[in-house]
């Protein structure tokens, strides 16, 4: 992972504008490496939503990797930078109409659905084109679940992939989503468990299914323990080889948090203290509305104040701060109990610890607050 060692010695902190979003080139050429390792001649496509900054998408594709998409702005991105069609799944359920044209000229030839809804407007709009069924998975223990939103309930499974059939689509793959940093490797195991079950009521169904793609879901370290990829790999190839014994199935996965995320820090500075009754707040040029947004499901970084980094013993100099955003909402809010050095003041340099996936991606600025700018180093 990106290391503030390293980012210092790239970074000038006199001169740097702050918020910024500090990449790491190499962590993700790393972090490519390891993911196309995860299940032996899987394809990956890197969900774009969660760093669509051009550098990041021509370092992946320079790489081998594809990507997942969700809209036709993602899409006309990828078409300038002359990704093959091949090299493009879209996966998400909902689609604009005005996509699904523009893929299906392209090429593009995997949709995943979860509905008949979905189902009559592929069958319009890309006819014959292969689709994914997405099968809604337990996903407690993620902190970002996505299964409240999408996902067909596996018990409807076998009708909508013959609904699907019955309208000249080529219904070949199931895909699911454990939810986003998800903790738990068993997640994986637990819906592979579920994808057998309806690989083999499609059969007896005579739908022969081929692909199985299992979404994203690899975390980030934050606050909280995470497992490592290694785990998450043995639990996936464990189960894999005990539900799925036949080697013509194509499996691929769409890492978004867990290919980016560990190769960014945010540079961010305190703009105000302020000691309201017994609370006492530290207000940052980074918040919700200009990259924190994840904040808001409860998501906790690691931040940490440069000043603290530069103290021996520094335990008794530090105190609980609640941190907030720049802007003049009240739910602006990154963390309610931060220990960060008694004199921290206005002008300091603080540190969001990997936090290049689904940041500066996710700014809206509200109140004239900007996404963090993105500066790449090698
Ligand atoms: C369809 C789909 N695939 C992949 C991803 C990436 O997930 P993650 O960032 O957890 O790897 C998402 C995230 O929302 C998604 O919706």
């Amino acid at each position: 992972m990106l290391t503030i060692e390293k980012l210092k010695q790239n970074i000038d902190l006199e001169t740097v504008t702050t918020p910024s979003l500090i990449i790491d080139k190499s962590e993700i050429i790393k972090r490519y490496e390891r993911l196309s390792n995860t299940i032996a001649g899987s394809q990956v496509f890197y969900a774009m939503k969660t760093n669509p900054h051009e550098e990041v998408l021509k370092l992946l594709l320079s790489l081998g990797s594809g990507f997942e998409i969700s809209s036709a702005a993602e899409l006309e991105k990828l078409i300038e930078l002359k990704v093959p069609a091949d090299k493009i799944i879209i996966g998400n359920p909902l689609k604009t109409p005005k996509m699904i044209k523009k893929a299906f000229e392209y090429g593009i030839n995997y949709f995943a659905f979860d509905s008949t809804f979905e189902i009559d407007k592929l069958s319009e709009l890309a006819p014959g084109t292969i689709v994914s069924l997405r099968v809604k998975v337990d996903d407690n223990n993620s902190d970002w679940p996505l299964s409240r939103k999408f996902g067909a309930d596996p018990i409807s499974a076998i009708d909508l992939l013959q609904y699907a059939k019955d309208k000249g689509l080529k219904p070949q793959g199931l895909t699911f989503h454990v939810g986003s940093q998800c903790l738990n490797p068993a997640s994986w195991s637990n819906a592979l468990l579920v994808m057998s079950e309806i690989f083999q009521r499609a059969k007896d169904k005579g739908i022969d299914l081929d692909i199985i793609n299992l979404g994203g879901g690899f975390p980030s370290q934050l606050c909280k323990p995470i497992p490592q990829l290694e785990e998450i790999k043995t639990s996936i190839n464990k189960s894999i080889s005990e539900y799925f014994p036949s080697k013509n199935i194509k499996y691929m996965i769409e890492p978004g948090r867990g290919m980016v995320g560990e190769a960014g820090i945010i540079i961010c500075s305190v703009i105000a203290r302020a000691n309201r009754g017994v609370e006492k707040w530290v207000s940052l040029d980074i918040g919700v509305y200009n990259g924190l947004f994840d904040a808001l499901e409860g998501v906790k970084w690691s931040i940490i104040s440069d000043k603290e980094l530069n103290r021996i013993n520094h335990k008794d100099q530090l105190d609980k701060f609640k941190v907030g955003g720049p802007t003049c909402d009240s739910i602006d809010v990154l963390a309610q109990d931060l220990y960060f050095p008694k004199d921290i003041t206005f002008g300091d340099i603080v540190y969001v610890l990997n936090a290049g996936a689904y940041t500066s991606t996710l700014s809206t600025g509200f109140n004239g607050f900007e996404a963090p700018e993105i500066i790449f180093i090698d």
